[in-house]
């Protein structure tokens, strides 16, 4: 986040500083906030400083907002640990992380088909945007190669997704100068149709944008037909408009929860797909993934070549350096699990979400947008009428833990204000029976039914679902 400005009385609190506390133990003068102090302080003492500040973050395990890995076992935890302090571009002086870079691209490009003829490419990134930033920038390259080579302008790209999409494809669209053709929601439709790519597509569309897992409601775009509709352009009008497929969450549950669901390379028109690895791919946050269809499809002008490291090493990145141990730690989740134990994950994952979302269709309270139909993700909607919203019980869950957003959909479907439950892997069935019956309490208590929260007791026989 870019930081705020500091007002006034910001300031005037900032010299006053952190009081010191723990007695004398650990300070003796007050520390200041806004500036660095003069002198430093003992290892504990800062340890125990930041330490304290950040326990008000809110707890991850609690943590239904983000798609992104709270937890990971204690041995990869360890490994993580072990290769912290590697720079994943410095390929020369961590030669052996690069092969692993290069395993997993081929791995992933195998998970989504790519034509076993071509040489599997592709790129780590710090996350999806940044993966679909590049992805994005290779088709607007091709683009405009191919409209030099036929003597036609390439002042007027433009690129067509919908509503439904993540912020990043919207700051792509700003940062490199490309019209974006938005597709609204509709009340009643909250994905893109082949329809409606159909009518915004022309010779100047560099991309198609599709989503396998949108960020506001988990469902996908018809990827199948739209590639069929730009097939058919491409022999009836010559346009070769290429799909980028966004699965940041749904390309490590769809392989495996549903391997026969054509989204990805087997589809003609996929050119290019990023994956979060930091989402489904159950690495802590830093990591995201970028597969090329094909090895020509980056073009070779946006590789660059830099020796200053040691050897003359390709780079297709925004950012320079980046930590290798995620990387690592991506490796070591396809080793451990492999795809019977990606699928079990998946398919948990999907069984606890399900439950969750019955659960909360059943009460009668809710009108689910999302029963966790493709991926792990409940929406819902509250039934009218009601003398609250999803944001106050979204409030109202805060006093429990919980974290759910709240937020109204895209145009033009603002009128409707959802609540999103992602489930992650640390959140069993006891935790949806504990969530539903928060849940339950909450509504409760802003309709005025209940004045306090009753933590509900439950049968001392009651075991532990497995999760
Ligand atoms: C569909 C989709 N695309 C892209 C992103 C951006 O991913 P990242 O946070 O890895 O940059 C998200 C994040 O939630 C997402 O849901």
């Amino acid at each position: 986040m870019i930081s705020k400005k500091v007002d006034l009385e910001q300031l005037e609190e900032s010299k006053r500083g952190h009081a010191s506390t723990y007695s004398t133990r650990y300070f003796t003068e007050s520390v200041p906030k806004y500036e660095i102090p003069e002198s430093g302080m003992p290892a504990n003492a800062a340890y125990q400083l930041v330490k304290d500040e950040v326990s008000l973050d809110g707890n991850p395990a609690l943590n239904l907002s983000s798609f992104v890995t709270t937890w990971m076992e204690p041995e990869v935890d360890k490994l993580i640990m072990e290769n912290i302090n590697k720079n994943f571009i410095d390929h020369f002086q961590y030669p052996q992380t690069e092969v692993v870079h290069e395993r997993v691209v081929n791995m992933l490009g195998r998970l989504f088909n790519a034509p076993e003829e071509t040489t599997f490419t592709g790129t780590a990134t710090i996350g999806s945007s940044e993966a679909i930033m590049l992805g994005l920038l290779a088709h607007k390259w091709t683009w405009k190669k191919r409209r030099q080579a036929g003597g036609k302008s390439y002042d007027k790209p433009n690129i067509v997704f919908g509503a439904d999409v993540h912020v990043c494809w919207d700051k792509f669209a700003k940062y490199f100068d490309v019209e974006a053709r938005i597709i609204p929601m509709e009340p009643d439709c909250y994905t893109i149709t082949a329809e409606t790519v159909a009518e915004r597509i022309d010779d100047n569309t560099i991309c198609v944008g599709a989503i396998l897992g949108t960020t506001f409601t988990g469902g996908a775009d018809p990827i199948k037909e739209i590639s069929a509709l730009l097939t058919e352009i491409k022999e009836t009008k010559g346009w070769d408009i290429p799909i980028h497929v966004d699965a940041a969450s749904g390309g490590f549950i769809t392989p495996f929860a549903n391997p026969e669901l054509e989204w990805d390379f087997r589809l003609p028109q996929v050119k290019s797909i990023n994956v979060s690895g930091h989402k489904y791919g159950l690495v802590y946050p830093g990591l995201g993934w970028l597969v090329f269809r094909d090895h020509s499809d980056p073009p070779e002008d946006l590789i660059f070549y830099v020796n200053y490291l040691g050897d003359e090493m390709p780079t297709y990145t925004l950012n320079f350096s980046k930590g290798g141990a995620m990387i690592l730690a991506q490796y070591y989740n396809l080793l451990r699990f492999g795809r019977e134990g990606y699928t079990g994950i998946a398919m948990n994952l999907l069984e606890n979400a399900r439950y969750l979302a019955k659960r909360l269709a059943d009460s009668g309270k809710f009108e689910m947008l999302n029963a966790a139909n493709l991926l792990p993700i409940v929406t819902a909607k509250l039934k009218e009428p009601v003398n609250y919203t999803v944001f106050d019980l979204s409030h109202k869950l805060r006093e429990r833990g919980w974290i759910l957003p709240a937020y109204t959909l895209p145009p033009n479907a603002e009128s409707i204000a959802i609540l999103r439950m992602v489930v992650k892997e640390n959140f069993s069935r006891d935790m949806a029976d504990m969530l539903f019956d928060d849940i339950m309490n909450a509504c409760e208590i802003l309709e005025g039914t209940k004045t306090k929260v009753i933590v509900p007791r439950r049968s001392v026989r009651e075991g532990h679902h497995v999760t």
